[in-house]
């Protein structure tokens, strides 16, 4: 398979992420406003399109799709877009983003849809705090999603936690136990000050990666380990069991010189940072010239050199990102 996605940094584009949808069933306070306004379906992608994008990114050399949202499962057909794409060829890694919501019943499908690695969102253990951080979720419904997941059999699955000060720091111990019992891994971010966000202060909430190493340490033992799945985490092992925690962190320590990924968003726009607003527009050729794979594959080509050299997240302005993480799938 050739490569043929290259930026102008020399950086191979060989993962994309696909977000299907911008709904969602949460409202969590760092990612949505609460009076959030979705696309009307006219603006979205149909899933055949979506399709097609995809397999024109496979014959340019991508191997890794990770489907986000929103919450992916909440779009109709989801799971019929899942077996479709788990059927290209040239596409090794099938991955998946989720709230954990809809897993409970839907695990055990998008595993045999060739889904293989799952991440799966838990800020907290505290079902009045996990409440309050994503104001319409319901903890117990998110812990049997997580245990449909291992009944699935899953490669890997891993647990995102979003961490923020004086909310859920102090719990980190406990979400890498929960994980270590369990035998999955689990990645602490580091908010991204994307989109203006209500009920919550972004720089007061700030707790860098750093600092949850050092409360981790006091409990566990941590190796630092190559192992990388292409994505923004640095790995540790945590001595004596069969789990990673990983760190992501945009803020204290900048990992765009390894980027490898680009987006899709809903609407069909072309997102070659997600830290910035460039873009193209494909759903526009798409729609032009529908079923025209030369055309499309020329489109993304071309994009590669307007993808920027790194983001400028500042966590103590106003985010000068106005779109919401839930547009992107992070
Ligand atoms: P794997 O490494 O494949 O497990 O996936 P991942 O950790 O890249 O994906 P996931 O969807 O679980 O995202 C976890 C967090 O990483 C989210 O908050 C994303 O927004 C963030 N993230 C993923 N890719 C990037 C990136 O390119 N830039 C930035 N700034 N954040 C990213
Ligand atoms: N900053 C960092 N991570 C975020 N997520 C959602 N919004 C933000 C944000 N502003 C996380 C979700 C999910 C992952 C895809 O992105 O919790 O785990
Ligand atoms: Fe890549 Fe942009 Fe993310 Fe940096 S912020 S890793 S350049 S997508």
């Amino acid at each position: 398979q050739s490569h043929r996605l290259v930026d102008r940094f020399g950086r191979v584009v060989n993962y994309l992420r696909v977000s299907i949808t911008d709904r969602c069933d949460f409202r969590c306070v760092y990612c949505m406003a609460e009076d959030m306004v979705f696309l009307p379906r006219s603006q979205i992608l149909s899933l055949e399109e979506i399709h097609f994008i995809c397999q024109a990114f496979v014959e340019l050399g991508v191997s890794k799709i990770r489907i986000t949202g929103g919450e992916p499962l909440v779009r109709n057909g989801a799971l019929d877009l899942l077996q479709q794409l788990g059927r290209i060829p040239g596409l090794n890694e099938l991955v998946m983003t989720s709230n954990g919501s809809k897993l409970a019943t839907m695990a055990r499908d998008l595993r045999a849809a060739g889904v293989k690695r799952i991440n799966i969102s838990l800020d907290t253990l505290d079902p009045v705090k996990f409440k309050v951080l994503t104001r319409t979720g319901d903890l117990e419904n998110v812990l049997k999603g997580i245990n449909a997941a291992r009944e699935a059999e899953f490669e890997r699955i891993k647990i995102n936690a979003v961490v923020l000060k004086g909310r859920n720091h102090l719990e980190v111990c406990d979400l890498v136990q929960f994980a270590v019992d369990r035998g999955i891994d689990i990645s602490f971010i580091e908010e991204m000050p994307l989109g203006v966000v209500d009920k919550h202060d972004r720089a007061e909430a700030y707790y860098p990666s750093h600092l949850i190493r050092q409360d981790l340490l006091q409990r566990f033992d941590l190796q630092a380990i190559a192992d990388k799945t292409g994505g923004p985490s640095d790995y540790f092992r945590v001595v004596g069991s069969d789990s990673r925690v990983g760190f992501i962190s945009p803020h204290s320590a900048n990992f765009c010189a390894s980027c490898n990924r680009v987006r899709l968003t809903a609407e069909g726009r072309l997102l070659l940072c997600l830290g910035n607003e460039h873009s193209i527009d494909l759903k526009a050729v798409v729609r032009q010239h529908p079923g025209d794979m030369a055309a499309l594959k020329q489109a993304i080509i071309d994009a590669m050199q307007i993808k920027p050299e790194k983001h400028e997240f500042n966590i103590h302005e106003q985010p000068v990102i106005l779109r919401h993480m839930s547009v992107t799938g992070g």
